[in-house]
């Protein structure tokens, strides 16, 4: 390069060249699927990724994949976490969430759950069309014969959820009688797939621009139901006890419905602590 005029174009080439590079590099963080790109910003996960099957706005149109529009801030991020670390690990899960979660940092989590926590809360859709009384009664009353506590002691009178209780107003009634059984399943033990199926319809059915909910308040006994959460709701605030892994590294741990207990990385984890301290 003996041309002093060429070797400044080619300067000026490699600067332009550069710059657009940088560019380039820019643009794809702010259009990138990547999963496991720790600088993506939450938000643009959730162009790029989520509202694949959870829509933009978190209403999701087919019923496999839950609505998250409106959904409460805490629970998205217990979720995540509990996908993440693989405590939940049933068949859905494994398959369509384990992936999407496995590399995000708790920055993109909470900027996703702050993200969907926002957008207007979940419509009514076609499940609502099951809708019955019978649906209706379990929701506020419980099925007391069952044991089973009414449903609207934790997930509050008009289904909004409560931190780490989730919103079920308006959720797929699909989603929601398939979750049950694993969610909630030392509650809903001796409830009925009829039961179960009813009060799944009648949730989806009080979703926004669905139908008014009917509070049979009087019947609601919230000061049972809250001693038990009382627990969860404060395990989500406070920390958990201290637990470390096979290698001495510290776990962060939840106090869990499924066992009544703290659930500390692995279920079996969760169990044995639980059996230690109980
Ligand atoms: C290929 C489809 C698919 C993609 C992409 C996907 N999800 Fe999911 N997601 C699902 C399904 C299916 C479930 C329900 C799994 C089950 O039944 O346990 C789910 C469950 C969830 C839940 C739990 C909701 C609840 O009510 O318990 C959260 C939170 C969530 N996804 C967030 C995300 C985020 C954040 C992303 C993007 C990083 C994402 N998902 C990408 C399909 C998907
Ligand atoms: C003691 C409090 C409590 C009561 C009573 C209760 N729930 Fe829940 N429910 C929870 C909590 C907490 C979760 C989240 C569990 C988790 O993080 O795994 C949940 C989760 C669920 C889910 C999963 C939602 C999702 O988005 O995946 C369903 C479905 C559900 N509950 C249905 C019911 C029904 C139906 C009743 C009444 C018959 C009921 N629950 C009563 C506390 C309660």
């Amino acid at each position: 390069m003996k041309n002093p005029l060429a070797r400044g174009a080619y300067l000026a080439i490699l600067a332009v060249a550069g710059s657009v590079l940088a560019l380039a590099g820019c643009t794809n963080l702010q259009h990138s699927r990547d999963w496991s790109n720790e600088n993506v910003p939450g938000t643009v996960l959730v162009q790029q990724v989520c509202s694949t099957c959870h829509g933009i706005d978190g209403q999701s149109v087919n019923t496999l994949f839950p609505k998250l529009a409106g959904q409460q801030k805490e629970y998205i991020l217990s979720q995540l976490e509990s996908i993440q670390n693989r405590d939940r690990n049933s068949e859905h899960t494994r398959q369509f969430m384990w992936g999407p979660a496995r590399y995000l940092t708790s920055k993109q989590m909470d900027e996703i759950a702050e993200y969907f926590s926002s957008q207007p809360p979940m419509k009514a859709g076609r499940g609502s069309a099951l809708a019955s009384t019978r649906g209706q009664t379990i929701y506020y009353e419980g099925i007391p014969e069952a044991g089973v506590d009414a449903c609207a002691s934790c997930h509050e009178d008009k289904g909004q959820g409560d931190g780490v209780v989730p919103r079920v107003a308006g959720q797929h009634q699909y989603y929601l009688n398939h979750r049950a059984r694993i969610a909630m399943a030392l509650i809903l033990a001796n409830a009925s797939d009829a039961d179960i199926a009813a009060v799944s319809a009648y949730m989806e059915s009080i979703g926004e621009g669905g139908a008014t909910p009917q509070v049979v308040k009087a019947s609601v006994d919230k000061s049972k139901s809250k001693a038990k959460i009382g627990k969860v709701l404060d395990a989500s605030t406070a920390p958990g006890p201290a637990v470390f892994d096979a290698k001495g590294d510290p776990k962060t741990c939840h106090y869990s419905v499924w066992t009544y207990g703290w659930y500390c990385g692995s279920f079996v984890d969760a169990l044995v602590y639980h059996l230690k301290n109980q």
